[in-house]
């Protein structure tokens, strides 16, 4: 993919694309005075508060405090890097990015890219040893379970042959280093050091990541040997909470049925796909994490959990639930009947009846209510259970249903219910309420009133640049006391079009921007407003000042060093109140 993008070609692709038509590709934008609104795609709400400027080309919401240009947008809803971003709207605009390379050299490109391809490579020898005679018995495997070969093909399942080092051997001599090999995981070490292959005689199964890419490799033993499945260790490019098996296939179908369904196993997703579940991904048997949970959330946030009916499947679906409401997620739980995993289910009952399963799926409440009485929990038990969940909710209605709700399941009255939400709330509650710290970290930013006059000055000058040299007579050393607002401040003085800089800022500093970008401040009579703002900043200077003189004072009387206290007096005596309406 090549080294850096040159910022002239960076600025060609932004400008060639339109925000509003490529949000529009996503959202349904309705016009709002000079802007758009719709609903924001990177948190769930009912109102519209995701706001796009066509004038100043970003987007904010003032439900999350998101905020950028086109490649941030895409980075967050395709989960692409920002080179990606940039290659896949220079695709779109036709424009032909040059490939940046040095005096010969071919530039050094990321290192997932590099071991990304190492793992396409042995993904490609697997496959070849399934195709071949030595791969015969996983074929009958994969017959056995009903595996087609299409399906075999979506997923680019593959065979480890038995013996120590057919891949070593494989990928040497393609030129892969031992090392990489090694740090992949597709080699493990042995005693003496010497390196062999991790996975033997076992059915393979690509992992990628959301874009195809392959991260790594789940194993499946061909008979009842144990352990039933050999992972990819945690590599540089793999994490197995970080992944959700099969999502670069049903990213395109959870968007357009507006859920995801969530398994526990590889052969449950793949089953699936095989029957036009497409929207199934898994969390590759661990319990969900926080991780999986936000990568998911760049799709849909509604999810159904569809773990097997065993004991560990539903004590891995209950944490898995509170983590996905605590990210603000609506969920259900499909329960299938006795004990059979999703795999089975589908594959004997069909997909109607999965279907029909979906549609009776339980919400959260029931589901760990119905939990709680089958398994004869007593009743504290089985209302400090729901007790989070009740927290948790966002709206007051649908929390007053709630609780009415679980006084009838539990046979307890309305204010006993009530009574123990009070209690966990005082508690615990805290941290249940809407824990995202990245959602209203702008927001923080905001409301932080010291911070204020900066803030308004900066957004003013964005919005009225013709007061910026009043702003650097008045205030040579301004420098706001947020590090991104300050680099905003920077970025003013060196001029230049906003939604470029986008690209030079962090995630925070991006949100923040698209927040003092998205709307307008329509102000009577700006002038004044930039000289009220100068004045309160050089007071709050003063006063600071001040204070540090007061504090350098008594440090040096306490050294008793009269030269010093002399000079801290006059400093002080310039820095008096002139009776001005200074302080
Ligand atoms: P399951 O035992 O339900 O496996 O474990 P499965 O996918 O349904 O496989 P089949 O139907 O028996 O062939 C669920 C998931 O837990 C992980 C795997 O990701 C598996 O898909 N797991 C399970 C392991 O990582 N290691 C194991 O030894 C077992
Ligand atoms: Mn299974």
């Amino acid at each position: 993919m090549g080294g850096p993008i040159p910022a002239e070609a960076l600025e060609a692709v932004r400008l060639a694309t339109d925000i509003v038509q490529l949000v529009g590709e996503y959202v349904r934008l309705e016009r709002r005075g000079k802007n758009y609104v719709g609903l924001c795609p990177f948190h769930a709400e009912r109102e519209p508060s995701f706001t796009v400027s066509p004038d100043k080309q970003i987007f904010y919401c003032f439900g999350c405090g998101v905020g950028g240009n086109v490649f941030k947008f895409l980075m967050l809803l395709e989960n692409l890097t920002f080179p990606e971003a940039v290659h896949k709207l220079a695709e779109r605009a036709g424009i032909a990015l040059p490939r940046f390379a040095g005096a010969g050299e071919e530039p050094k490109s990321r290192p997932e890219e590099e071991a990304w391809e190492v793992n396409a490579l042995a993904r490609d020898f697997f496959r070849q040893c399934l195709k071949r005679p030595e791969g015969r018995e996983a074929r009958e495997y994969l017959e056995r379970r009903g595996i087609s070969s299409y399906t075999q093909e979506l997923f680019q399942l593959g065979y480890a042959p038995p013996g120590w080092d057919n891949l070593a051997q494989f990928l040497s001599s393609r030129g892969c280093p031992v090392k990489l090999a090694v740090d992949l995981g597709l080699l493990a070490v042995g005693e003496r050091g010497r390196p062999y292959d991790r996975f033997r005689h076992r059915l393979i199964f690509p992992i990628c990541n959301a874009q195809g890419r392959v991260v790594g490799f789940g194993a499946r033993v061909l008979d009842e040997s144990q352990p039933k499945y050999l992972n990819t260790p945690e590599t540089p490019v793999f994490s197995k909470g970080k992944v959700l098996f099969g999502l670069h296939l049903a990213k395109g179908a959870i968007r357009e049925k507006g859920y995801a369904i969530i398994m526990e196993g590889y052969m449950d997703v793949i089953t699936a796909h095989q029957h036009g579940i497409s929207n199934a991904v898994a969390s590759l048997g661990t319990s969900l994490t926080q991780d999986q949970a936000r990568l998911l959330s760049r799709y849909t946030r509604r999810v159904v959990i569809a773990y097997d009916s065993d004991a560990a499947g539903v004590a891995a679906t209950v944490r898995g639930l509170d983590l996905l409401q605590q990210e603000g997620f609506s969920v259900r739980v499909a329960v299938i009947p006795q004990g059979k995993d999703p795999d089975e289910f589908i594959r004997h009952q069909g997909r109607e009846r999965w279907n029909e399963l979906v549609e009776r799926s339980l919400t959260l409440l029931d589901y760990k209510l119905d939990w709680a009485v089958k398994k004869g929990e007593g009743l504290s038990a089985a209302l400090a259970q729901v007790l989070p969940n009740l927290a948790a909710m966002e709206g007051e209605l649908e929390r007053q249903e709630a609780i009415k709700h679980v006084a009838a399941r539990l046979s307890v009255s309305w204010e006993a219910v009530k009574d123990a939400l009070r209690r966990y709330s005082a508690e615990a509650g805290k941290k249940w309420a809407k824990s995202d710290k990245n959602v209203k970290r702008v927001h923080t930013i905001v409301e932080n009133t010291p911070l204020n006059a900066e803030l308004l000055l900066v957004r003013l000058l964005l919005r009225y640049p013709e007061y910026l040299p009043l702003v650097q007579q008045e205030l040579p050393g301004f420098s706001p006391h947020d590090p991104d607002l300050s680099r905003i401040y920077f970025f003013l003085c060196r001029q230049g079009n906003p939604a470029g800089w986008m690209n030079e800022l962090g995630e925070r500093g991006q949100d923040l921007l698209g927040y003092l970008l998205v709307e307008d401040l329509p102000l009577e009579d700006p002038a004044r407003v930039v000289r009220d703002l100068i004045a309160n900043l050089r007071q709050r200077a003063r006063r600071l000042e001040r204070e540090r003189l007061i504090q350098e004072l008594a440090e040096a009387e306490r050294l008793g060093d009269e030269g010093r206290v002399q000079r801290v007096l006059s400093r002080l005596q310039e820095l008096l109140p002139t009776g001005r309406g200074e302080n």
